[in-house]
């Protein structure tokens, strides 16, 4: 079968290094194997606050994140909700085929009320796993790379796909989640990193930036560095991001720095970073310069007359 891509992010902040070898280094690769589609969710960013803040220019940032770090706008169609109304309308159908029980169940949503800062759950936050089947389905995506709490919203988009063939005739394939293989990493506090949270590098963020962070890193009283996951997480999470910089292993870097302490593990490791950046963020301040949106504006046209193809085939296996 020849497989469609489907991703996408959030507009609500810059990508970090978290991103880069969690998701983004695997995108790039994509992109010369499949077509590809790279979804700026802008629409989600209301399911867990009030106010879309600055979307416009989270939305600018994560166009220029993406394009940094090589996605090649020849190849991969890059976009936005808000920009293709065909897509959007797919929500209504989709939400036909779907319980009030079963958006109820979807734990990665539980997860989200736990931790949103709204004063009341909207109805967008059940609703969105449905829309996001139509993220996946308008282009009858087939593959789609993702991290673990995204699997539950890809059973609905299954689930979603599945019904819909069954009630209307073969309409949609049914994607797949594809799970990346690289060690997670924390952020430099120990904890998840995330962009709130002030623990992650952002790809955009300046030398002087990164050295802060990393100055400011948990570590441990031991001075010997050595490579133990279970027993020191802080230090060893810091090996892992240095030698994913490096393209080493973290035992051999942790030999090496060895009784140089937590000082001179620092070191290493915003060197590390900082010249892997290097490139990247090189590239993102020319792109800044120029004319990106007309990037997004390309690829909103693309998106939208897949989008328009769609939607005529499902009002046309509904009856409409
Ligand atoms: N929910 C995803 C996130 O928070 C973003 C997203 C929106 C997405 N639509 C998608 C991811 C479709 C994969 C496929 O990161």
């Amino acid at each position: 079968m020849n497989d469609v891509v489907l991703t996408g992010d959030r507009p609500t902040g810059p990508l970090h290094l978290g991103h880069y070898f969690g998701s983004l280094a695997n995108r790039v690769r994509l992109q010369d194997l499949h077509p590809m589609y790279v979804l700026i969710a802008d629409y989600q960013v209301i399911t867990d606050r009030d106010l879309p803040g600055e979307i416009r220019r989270y939305t600018t940032e994560l166009l220029l994140d993406y394009l940094a770090v090589g996605l090649d706008p020849a190849k991969v169609t890059i976009f936005q909700h808000s920009a293709i109304p065909e897509l959007n309308q797919l929500l209504l159908p989709f939400l036909s085929l779907v319980s009030v029980a079963e958006l109820r169940r979807n734990p990665t949503v539980k997860d989200e009320i736990a931790h949103s800062s709204q004063s009341a759950v909207n109805g967008l936050m059940f609703t969105y796993p449905v829309h996001q089947a139509a993220d996946i389905l308008f282009c009858k995506g087939t593959l789609v790379p993702v991290g673990k709490d995204q699997l539950p919203h890809l059973e609905v988009a299954r689930l979603v796909a599945r019904r819909f063939n069954e009630r209307y005739g073969e309409v949609f394939p049914l994607p797949e989640a594809m799970m990346g293989a690289q060690p997670l990493l924390r952020g430099l506090d120990g904890g998840k990193m995330s962009k709130s949270r002030g623990n992650a590098i952002a790809l955009s963020a300046t030398e002087d930036e990164t050295a802060a962070l990393i100055r400011k890193a948990r570590t441990d009283a031991e001075r010997l560095i050595t490579f133990d996951e279970e027993r020191r997480p802080e230090v060893a999470n810091l090996l892992t991001l240095a030698g994913l910089c490096l393209g080493r292993g973290p035992a051999e870097l942790a030999g090496e720095i060895g009784d140089g302490g937590a000082v001179t593990l620092k070191r290493v490791v915003t060197e590390a970073v900082n010249e892997f950046l290097r490139p990247i963020r090189k590239r993102r301040a020319e792109l800044a310069g120029g004319d990106v949106r007309r990037i997004l504006a390309e690829g909103n046209e693309r998106a939208r007359e897949r989008a328009v193809r769609t939607l005529e085939e499902v009002q046309a296996a509904m009856g409409f």
